[in-house]
């Protein structure tokens, strides 16, 4: 794992920014895309540079059942927001979290997720250490699937609805396994309330009780923390 300890979350996403347009010039195709408040400054930074998107894919790892990509807290709309809206990509796949079939919709994610190859995958981490939406006691060997959020998740994600009863209490995301496939994972945290997971992300045990530890079992990793994050190291 290649740490990159930076100030603030600025700074942050200049990092990361610069990541992704060396995956660029390189030839990446295919981007792994994440929510939540981590990834805005590295969007943001995307979004003022003159990268160009239109000939990529994007892959978003998980978004809420029940909720519809025209609701502002839906993952979908998120997307619109902070990124598309600016830099459209050929094609953006996110999980259909109204699909009627949710089976059915789980096999075509997975099929997308195996046609089209992940060549930077970008991830926040939460403060119980899950990634996309896998919560602590996943299966590391888990494809997309269906999971029922823990009280600690739907606690944090309140925070961007105006009712705690509103939070979806599930939504479907990448598997663990899922998520590894993809050529360079690169995870940002920011912020005391994620030291503790990034402590033991990097110096604990390598167990299905912190899902973003399976991160050390994949040979190419690139973490950005700020100096918060990194407090716990
Ligand atoms: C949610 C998302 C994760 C995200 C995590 C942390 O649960 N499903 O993909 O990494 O929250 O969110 P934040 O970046 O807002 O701290």
């Amino acid at each position: 794992m290649r740490i990159i300890v930076v100030a603030n979350a600025s700074e942050g996403g200049k990092a990361a920014a610069q990541i992704f347009s060396q995956e660029l010039q390189n030839g990446a195709k295919v981007f792994g895309l994440a929510t939540g408040s981590t990834p805005l400054s590295t969007y943001q930074e995307l979004c003022n540079s003159n990268m160009d998107f239109s000939d990529c894919t994007s892959i978003n790892l998980d978004e809420y059942v029940g909720i519809s990509a025209s609701n502002p807290q839906s993952y979908a709309y998120f997307m619109h927001q902070n990124l598309f809206a600016a830099k459209p990509f050929a094609h953006s796949f996110i999980p259909n979290g109204m699909a009627k079939d949710i089976e059915e919709e789980i096999s075509r994610y997975n099929h997308l997720i195996d046609e089209n190859n992940v060549d930077l995958q970008i991830l926040g981490i939460g403060q119980n250490g899950h990634i996309g939406f896998n919560e602590p006691g996943t299966s590391f060997d888990s494809l997309t699937h269906k999971v029922a959020l823990t009280e600690s998740t739907i606690n944090a994600n309140s925070r961007f609805f105006s009712d705690i009863n509103d939070v979806p209490k599930e939504a479907l995301t990448m598997g663990l396994k899922s998520i590894c496939k993809a050529k360079h994972i690169l995870l940002i945290a920011y912020g005391k309330n994620k030291a503790d997971a990034i402590d033991k992300m990097i110096n604990g045990p390598v167990s299905e009780e912190l899902p973003a530890s399976i991160l050390r079992n994949h040979s190419n990793v690139t973490v950005i923390v700020d100096e918060e994050a990194a407090s716990g190291l």
